[in-house]
């Protein structure tokens, strides 16, 4: 098949932008995103100078110029500007220079519509903004959902975490929480705020992985007009949180540069909006909750050392289910009783096998696993206690049985353990490549290890390396 041919398809079916430039600025190659964001054809821009169809950028806001100017690439950026037609658009661009024996002969863009993201961010700020701004003055709608009778458990090391969440919920140091997923971080955070002097200012959850770095920064510090094309003034969840307190989830996810941003804001009290030159006094609670442990965390370089210590003023630890076996049948009891009343049923129990099973599992999603898997249990038991047959139900696309009874390690006779523990190793490294598609950023984030890490285990292992790094 024409080489030229396939290449063509397999641009027609990429979401992404492209666009390619010479060293001074003349488009050379132009494919459009597959939904309208800068405003022309391919025919109109071939040819032309970046700026010329760009109107509103200019040398300070252009990835182009500054992957040009350096010689580095721009990743993951976000901009934002009025395209070709008047229209307000948001991409996030990857913007790489492209070298010629040593010399520097032009660079290529890929990007993507962000518009509808940044739309419904704006759209979340605003009604945030809304629900902390103009209450009922009845009840405080405080952005929480638990209190602390609403974490369930007697074991000691889950009624220590209480006592100490208690002991701490009307200071005002930084706090941080690490748990496996699935532990009952959120319920800990919110119970904190509903305990404090803060309960009746908002609570504000931002989890750090779910936008990407530039977006993330203008969310959490806001931006002033003008301080990119189309920029509206428009408070951010520092701001908006005033008073109250700012939980960022999965702080691991946050880039070592914003992190940065945070620990001066932290330091100094006092934020300043994107592009604006005002400053302004806040007083917000910060707690960071993490699922990695932050020995891990600092060894990889994952979080900054100066700001752990400042959000580790105080630290809470909340145990894995498997540390609390105490707590299972007090947690089974407790979702049957909420899911009787939600589905309307009487369910009274689990049998003694079901019991059994589930003190003996290792139940790596935690309090959220066995919750789920009562859920699921529930829909299909036609007795009154929940039985082992119920639980079969529950799994993933219908055939990985998420469920699994704690297995026996067989004893490595003859190979000795270092070689046993590489073998399953590998095996577990080979499952998270195959689960996440072949992609190495995905497979990285389920073994809860740096990138480069898993490429070093890969190369040690003798693993063929998965080729795909982007999401
Ligand atoms: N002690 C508990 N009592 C009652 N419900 C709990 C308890 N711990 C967790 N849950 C329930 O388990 C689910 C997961 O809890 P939560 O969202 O707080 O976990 P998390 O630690 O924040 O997880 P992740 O790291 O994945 O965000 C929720 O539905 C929560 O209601
Ligand atoms: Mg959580």
């Amino acid at each position: 098949m024409d080489q030229s041919k396939i290449k063509q398809l397999i641009l027609d079916r990429l979401e992404e932008g492209i666009i390619v430039l010479d060293a001074d600025l003349t488009i050379t190659f132009y494919k459009a995103a597959s939904t309208e964001i800068t405003g022309f054809d391919p025919d109109e821009a071939v040819g032309e100078n970046l700026f010329k169809v760009f109107p509103h950028l200019d040398k300070d806001h252009s990835t182009f110029y500054k992957a040009l100017t350096t010689g580095k690439p721009v990743i993951d950026q976000v901009q934002n500007y009025v395209n070709y037609k008047g229209k307000s658009v948001s991409i996030l661009s990857t913007t790489i220079p492209v070298f010629d024996n040593g010399e520097l002969v032009g660079a290529f863009e890929i990007f993507k519509d962000l518009t509808t993201v940044r739309e419904l961010s704006e759209k979340v700020l605003m009604l945030q903004n809304e629900l902390y701004t103009k209450r009922d003055g009845h009840k405080a709608l405080n952005g929480t959902q638990y209190t602390i009778s609403d974490i369930v458990g007697e074991s000691t090391v889950l009624l220590e975490l209480k006592n100490k969440a208690k002991k701490v919920a009307n200071s005002n140091s930084p706090v941080f929480v690490y748990g496996e997923t699935g532990t009952g971080k959120e319920l800990v955070v919110q119970a904190m705020h509903n305990l404090s002097s803060r309960r009746s200012k908002p609570f504000i959850a931002q989890n750090c992985a779910a936008l990407p770095e530039n977006l993330l920064e203008s969310i959490l510090f806001g931006t002033a007009q003008g301080s990119f094309t189309g920029a509206k003034d428009r408070p951010g969840l520092f701001e908006l949180a005033d008073g109250g307190t700012l939980f960022l989830d999965e702080i691991n996810s946050m880039n070592l540069e914003l992190q940065s941003k945070l620990l001066r804001v932290i330091q100094d009290g006092v934020i300043r909006r994107i592009g604006g030159s005002d400053t302004k006094e806040v007083n917000v609670r910060i707690i960071a909750a993490s699922n990695m442990e932050p020995n891990m965390m600092l060894e990889h370089n994952i979080i900054r050392p100066d700001l752990f210590y400042r959000l580790n003023v105080i630290y809470l630890y909340v145990p894995s289910l498997r540390e609390r076996k105490e707590d299972i049948p007090i947690l089974t009891n407790h979702f049957i009783k909420v899911f009787n009343q939600k589905m309307n049923k009487n369910i009274k129990g689990v049998t003694r096998e079901v019991h059994d099973r589930f003190l003996n599992s290792d139940w790596s999603g935690n309090v959220r696993e066995l919750e789920n898997m009562i859920e699921s249990a529930m829909n299909f038991t036609d007795g009154d206690h929940i039985a082992l047959t119920d639980l079969q139900y529950y799994s993933i696309f219908g055939q990985t049985p998420v469920f699994k009874e704690k297995e026996k390690p067989e004893i490595p006779r003859g190979v000795g353990l270092k070689n046993a523990v590489e073998e399953y190793e590998k095996s577990v490294i080979i499952s998270a490549i195959d689960e996440a598609g072949g992609n190495c950023a995905k497979a990285a984030r389920m073994l809860k290890i740096p990138k480069q890490t898993l490429h070093g285990k890969l190369k040690r292992l003798g693993i063929k390396s998965c080729g795909e790094e982007s999401e």
